[in-house]
């Protein structure tokens, strides 16, 4: 079997990806220079080349650097079609989009101007791509909980076009407990709850999450597979991993895509699915993701990501059948 071209025509969902991270460095520097901003580069090449981490924090410097050329309400919606272009070229039929407003509220953007300018990009990519959406909001977990608040009060007029909300940045040191009360009040919002753990920390933080934030949905969890409890737990209940091999890899969160543990994960009876993170610098949209994993993986257990994408989605439960059914048709035409 050719598995690339598997992949390449698997439909699929798409459950981790920061928008911000789809920054393309061409994108980056066009924007730059829209929009007056100096950026501390000479060219694409230099800025490229210091796309080299040796942990999440290394990424998140520059991750945060590069989001300041986004100033106006086109730029993230060119951004967001930028990215919703790649996704269908890989054959997404549904993508549920993080964004950061603390990263741009704090330049002086008002809420509205990311907000506004993704949902229009989301919108466009449905009437032209086909590509349906959601957005999601995530708080940044260095910041105190008291500005999660804040951004969560500047989000009201958007609440009806906003999924859920979900918890990013560095995670050494700044456990979910510390969000307890903002996600409580998220859940009283009738939003889906999200969030980033034991991507750097233990699978308390894991722990955390479940039992505190109330999670719908754990993005990374590798080191959930420390405590052979908590995997039982997470088996158990059916919960969805969004794991980000290129991201691993990058963050050195693995040292060997070889030995990723996406298929020790499935054979634990993990929901685990395979997203691109932050693709512009990563290495990889979702596709790049699956193919560096398959060398690990059967032919069903690629069909079992693509099933989980859709399962662990928040679409509704009729769309979620219509996807699976494309899923099955397309797994059983290969046979
Ligand atoms: N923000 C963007 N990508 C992230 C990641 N992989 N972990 C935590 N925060 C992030
Ligand atoms: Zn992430």
């Amino acid at each position: 079997m050719d598995k690339d071209a598997f992949i390449a025509g698997l439909p699929k969902a798409e459950l981790h990806m920061h928008i911000e991270g789809s920054l393309e460095p061409e994108l980056m520097f066009a924007l730059a220079e829209r929009n007056g901003v100096a950026l501390p580069y000479a060219n694409v090449e230099a800025l490229r080349a210091a796309y080299s981490f040796s942990r999440l924090q290394d990424f998140l410097d520059i991750y945060y650097q590069g989001a300041a050329v986004l100033r106006a309400e086109a730029d993230f919606r060119d951004l967001a079609l930028a990215y919703f272009k790649r996704a269908a070229a890989d054959n997404v039929r549904h993508a549920e989009i993080f964004f950061d407003p603390q990263t741009h509220t704090a330049r002086g953007l008002p809420f509205a101007v990311a907000a506004e300018g993704l949902l229009a990009g989301m919108a466009e990519a449905e009437r032209e791509l086909g590509v349906t959406s959601k957005l999601i909001l995530c708080f940044l977990r260095h910041l105190p909980e008291a500005d999660a608040f804040e951004t969560l009060a500047q989000a009201e007029p958007w609440l009806d076009r906003i999924a859920g909300v979900g918890l990013d940045s560095s995670e050494l040191g700044h456990p979910p407990a510390a969000f307890a009360r903002v996600f409580a009040r998220a859940g009283e919002l009738g939003l889906k709850r999200v969030a980033h753990a034991g991507e750097e920390g233990p699978p308390a933080y894991v722990e955390e999450a479940l039992d505190l934030l109330h999670i719908d949905r754990l993005d990374h969890g590798n080191r959930s597979l420390e405590d052979d409890r908590l995997v039982e737990r997470l088996a158990r209940s059916g919960m969805t991993l969004t794991v980000c091999p290129l991201s691993n890899l990058k963050l050195c969160v693995v040292d060997d895509v070889a030995r990723h543990p996406i298929a020790r994960m499935l054979r634990l009876g993990l929901r685990a699915t395979v997203n691109s993170d932050d693709p512009a610098y990563f290495g990889g949209y979702v596709n790049a993701n699956y193919r560096a994993v398959a060398p690990l993986l059967t032919r069903e257990e690629m069909v079992a990501l693509a099933r989980n994408s859709f399962t662990g989605s928040f679409l509704a439960p009729d769309a979620v059948a219509r996807h699976l059914a494309e899923v099955e048709a397309y797994a059983t035409a290969w046979v």
